[in-house]
């Protein structure tokens, strides 16, 4: 029974769909409340309903994504929506978005998938090229840094490993040690949980008042690990902390890696695409040394959701730690140029990630990608003078990319205490308001409001709006302090 609509009535909906979209970029941008605050138990009730045993109209179901998720949804293509690094999307991106979901290719094998497979190894070279990483380097495309984070490690764990741990497990192995800045994401410690390493082993380097990692206390760590029986094994340098954007001293640290025979990753997610940049690649000199990479063009290269890149310099490395071909994988011809993706990534079905990138780089060209980069660093250099000229706030962090860490500090004379519970009020009151949105995190223990600058439609004079709102949610937190 086929399950597909008429042609001519297809067309009316596609073509309905279409008005959402086009009405969702038209009327919010800088009109409406980007965030609506709702509660969980109001967006339940929208959805909460028995298992549908009948058929809907498609028109009505149109009119419910609309009204109950589309008006419900944080507006995060918003200039005055700073949250969660998110690269806020883009047009020419959803365009193939639409595209690629209707084409419905399963991204396994070469013949399942032919432009797919072809279009994702041109991308991870466009994106190499751009950032200044060599381009015989190969990679495939996932879904997010969590995901990158976990297959480096992955990749690393096999190659440094000296026991055949795919077979034997890790039950043999040594205690192998990974370092890491205590800067570094989450992910990371998710990944060492995930893959056997064990979290205890991802030892945490203090940084330097510039958030970068201290290299003395790193190569101490590594000399006594290895004193103690353990068998240090990779270093990850951060390019962009989620933080404040710090960039980790990559040469320095590829030169220890090299020195202690070390494996070196690269976190890139969020900051590597400032490499391709004359305004702030000076920051990444010696990102080439790196064994593995990541990067997230649903940040910096401004892709919708979801789209990272797991990048190695030597491709047999992903092949070595990925591929696994059963019978019921065997069939197709037999052609050593066909590339099968699913040789190189833990995913086996892959959805057509790259075709988004792919219009990304065309519809808008490299050289607007890094303008579009660079403006987002100039108006962080914008906030954060605002910041350093204001009375009340108050920089909490360096900015070297486009993130900014500030507190709002009034009219002064709080004890540290008092500015916390002023700044954790105001992030609340920011979601009560629903006209900007961020989250805020700790810098030194401390709340901190912290603003990501990675959307290509951001002015200044949207940063003039974000400082006239904050002012006012930080006087009435200051007065409810006072009250
Ligand atoms: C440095 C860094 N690594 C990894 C990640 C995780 O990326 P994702 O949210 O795509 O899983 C992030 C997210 O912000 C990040 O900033």
């Amino acid at each position: 029974m086929s399950l597909d609509f008429e042609p001519s009535h297809f067309k009316t909906l596609i073509s309905q769909s279409a008005d959402i979209v086009n009405e969702w970029y038209g009327s919010h941008l800088r009109e409406k409340p980007i965030y609506n605050n709702y509660n969980p138990s109001e967006i339940q009730a929208f959805f909460d309903e028995p298992l549908p045993e009948n058929a809907t109209e498609a028109e009505e179901l149109l009119e419910t994504i609309r009204t109950n998720i589309f008006e419900t949804s944080n507006f995060n293509p918003s200039p005055n929506y700073y949250g969660y690094i998110t690269g806020g999307g883009n047009q020419a991106a959803i365009l193939a978005e639409i595209l690629r979901n209707a084409l419905n290719q399963n991204n396994l094998k070469w013949h399942s998938a032919p432009a797919n497979s072809e279009i994702e190894k041109i991308v991870i070279k466009w994106i190499s090229k751009f950032i200044g990483y060599p381009e015989d380097a190969a990679g495939v495309l996932v879904s997010g840094g969590s995901v990158a984070n976990f297959l480096n490690l992955a990749v690393m764990r096999k190659i440094k490993c000296p026991v055949d741990m795919a077979n034997e497990g890790m039950y043999s192995a040594p205690i192998m040690t990974v370092y890491v800045s205590e800067q570094g994401h989450s992910s990371i410690d998710k990944g060492m949980d995930m893959l056997g390493l064990g979290k205890k082993y991802l030892r945490k380097i203090p940084v330097d008042q510039h958030f970068k990692i201290n290299l003395d206390s790193l190569e101490k760590a590594i000399i006594e690990d290895r004193e103690n029986g353990f068998l240090p094994s990779c270093i990850v340098g951060i390019a962009g902390t989620t933080n404040t954007g710090s960039v980790d001293p990559l040469r320095e640290l590829g030169e220890l890696a090299q020195k202690h025979n070390l494996w070196y990753i690269i976190d890139g997610a969020y900051g590597l695409p400032g490499a391709g940049t004359q305004l702030v690649r000076d920051q990444f000199d010696g990102l080439e040394m790196a064994d593995s990479i990541l990067l997230n063009p649903h940040k910096w290269f401004f892709v919708p959701f979801e789209v990272a890149c797991v990048i190695v310099k030597k491709k047999e490395h992903l092949r070595d730690t990925f591929s696994m071909v059963p019978d019921y994988l065997r069939g197709g011809k037999d052609q050593s140029d066909r590339e099968d993706l699913m040789d190189y990534n833990l995913q086996l079905t892959k959805d057509f990630k790259a075709l988004k990138v792919w219009m990304t780089f065309k519809a808008y060209g490299a050289e607007k990608l890094r303008l579009a980069i660079e403006n987002d660093c100039q108006l962080a250099t914008y906030a954060k003078e605002l910041v350093e000229e204001s009375d009340d706030f108050e920089l909490l962090a360096p900015v070297p990319l486009s993130i900014v860490c500030f507190r709002y500090v009034g009219n002064g004379g709080y004890s540290i205490e008092q500015l916390d519970q002023i700044n954790d009020q105001l992030l609340e009151l920011i979601e009560n308001d629903g006209r900007i949105f961020f989250a805020g995190t700790k810098i030194d223990n401390h709340t901190s409001l912290r603003i990501n600058l990675t959307n290509h439609r951001r002015t200044a004079s949207d940063i003039d709006f974000l400082f006239k709102v904050l002012r006012e949610l930080g006087q009435k937190a200051e007065s409810e302090l006072k009250a």
